[in-house]
């Protein structure tokens, strides 16, 4: 491990055998957390090259279990978001693609932040549970074409304890990690293609635009090295996406969305990101032809219908598609008046994530539980004329008392006299 240590402290690429090597060793225990602190240093500082990112990606994907899915029939494609502050696309996409045909076999998880996770956010509709075994799973794929699972014990033990060192060593923020540590994820969890939505702005975790760039390409390069076909979007994350934050308000969201009658960003989001799943899993030649599609399905009722199915077939009911007043209800909804009249210039999304946390609508710490029913409902984007008293969003809260969000929320949200252009929602994408 020494001469391991040395080699990429002097700026030299690993070989397979010694990434192989450190990370197996580590998983079992054999390595102190000393010299891997120090090897993770040294990589923050003198990068790694391509392959050696293939091939610590391959390493962590070894350590522990992989998810075998190809007892279904085509290609399953999957769709990672690197996180945001009222990100519903899964929820809208998941059913959206499966209604074209594309097979969509989501592994989700909970996890603390904002807001819950897929899952939490799903199990706002009364009797939907994740709680199904790996054959129940394939096989509600093979027959609705999508179905929802939590995620495996074991998936990436190699990641799990590289990213607690990572975490207390100052070595998250490096691009080779980064992203070797989400396509180890994505890899075990058994997709043929992977479409990635790359966040940049105030509430992403790459908060400019070339940092996104890189680990976009960074992750693409990865994943077409191992055998997986993947492509990247970089989409904003400035301000939220779409106008709800909070699991049932996102829920109701995406019925909306699915009904054709969703905010414009998160529309437009899930087009972009579904046709690329579309194209990726086969079922169209051009994106135009996908877009089409999903278009036609929005419009039609079939993406709503397909929701339906997936919620039924996981004990959901699914009333809350037609009624989503029997969605989780939160005592108190309090609007905030626009203190001035202007354009919105800004509403930053990780101020208004915390306010949101702050209401309970996510977990701080593994233990913490969510309330389902609270969150921030937005009524202008940025770009938006507001009128002095008219309010910018509507608070769901269970708690009377709610100044301090009110208060957190005028900080994160700012009007001007001038004229605002809205940010641009798609900055690139990365083949
Ligand atoms: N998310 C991950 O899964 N891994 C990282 O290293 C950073 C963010
Ligand atoms: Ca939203």
């Amino acid at each position: 491990m020494y001469d391991i240590i040395e080699k990429k402290r002097d700026g030299q690429a690993l070989t397979t055998e010694e990434i192989n090597y450190f990370i197996n060793s580590y998983t079992n225990g054999e390595i102190p957390d000393y010299q891997v602190s120090a090897l993770l240093m040294a990589i923050y500082f003198q990068d790694m090259n391509n392959e050696e990112r293939a091939q610590i990606t391959k390493a962590m994907v070894e350590s522990g279990d992989q998810i075998d899915l190809s007892d279904i029939a085509g290609i399953k494609v999957d769709k990672h978001s690197t996180g945001g502050v009222g990100d519903t696309t899964t929820l809208i996409l998941a059913p959206l693609v499966a209604s074209v045909g594309v097979p969509v076999a989501k592994m989700s998880g909970r996890g603390l932040g904002h807001t819950g996770g897929t899952i939490d956010k799903l199990e706002a509709v009364p009797g939907f549970h994740v709680e199904i075994n790996n054959n129940e799973f394939i096989d509600l794929v093979n027959k609705n074409k999508v179905a929802v699972v939590g995620q495996s014990g074991n998936l990436t033990p190699a990641d799990k304890k590289l990213y607690g060192l990572r975490d207390v060593t100052a070595t998250v923020n490096s691009i080779p990690l980064i992203a070797s540590s989400i396509m180890s994820k994505k890899i075990a969890s058994g997709a043929d293609a992977i479409v990635l939505d790359v966040k940049t702005g105030a509430g992403a975790f790459m908060k400019e635009l070339k940092d996104a760039k890189a680990l976009a390409e960074a992750m693409v390069t990865i994943g077409n090295k191992v055998g997986r076909n993947t492509m990247a979007v970089i989409s904003d994350m400035s301000q939220p996406l779409g106008n709800a934050i909070g699991n049932a308000l996102e829920v109701h969201e995406a019925i909306q969305t699915l009904q054709g009658n969703g905010p414009d960003d998160l529309t437009e989001l899930c087009l972009t990101l579904g046709s690329q799943m579309v194209v990726l899993a086969n079922k169209a030649e051009t994106l135009e032809e996908a877009r089409l599609k999903l278009q036609d399905n929005l419009n039609n009722g079939k993406a709503l219908e397909q929701f339906k199915v997936f919620l039924k077939s996981q004990g959901g009911d699914t009333t809350v598609v037609d009624h989503p007043d029997s969605l989780p209800q939160a005592t108190y909804k309090v609007e905030l008046p626009a203190k001035t009249s202007g354009s919105v210039a800004n509403i930053i999304a990780d101020d208004i994530g915390t306010a949101a946390m702050m209401l309970g609508a996510g977990r701080a710490t593994k233990e913490s539980t969510i309330d389902l029913a609270v969150g921030i409902v937005l009524h202008k984007k940025i770009g938006d004329t507001v009128d002095a008293g008219e309010p910018l969003l509507t608070i769901h809260s269970n708690s009377e008392e709610v100044e301090e969000v009110k208060e957190k929320l005028y900080k994160s949200i700012s009007i001007t006299k001038e004229a605002v252009e809205a940010p641009t929602l798609i900055y690139d994408t990365v083949t």
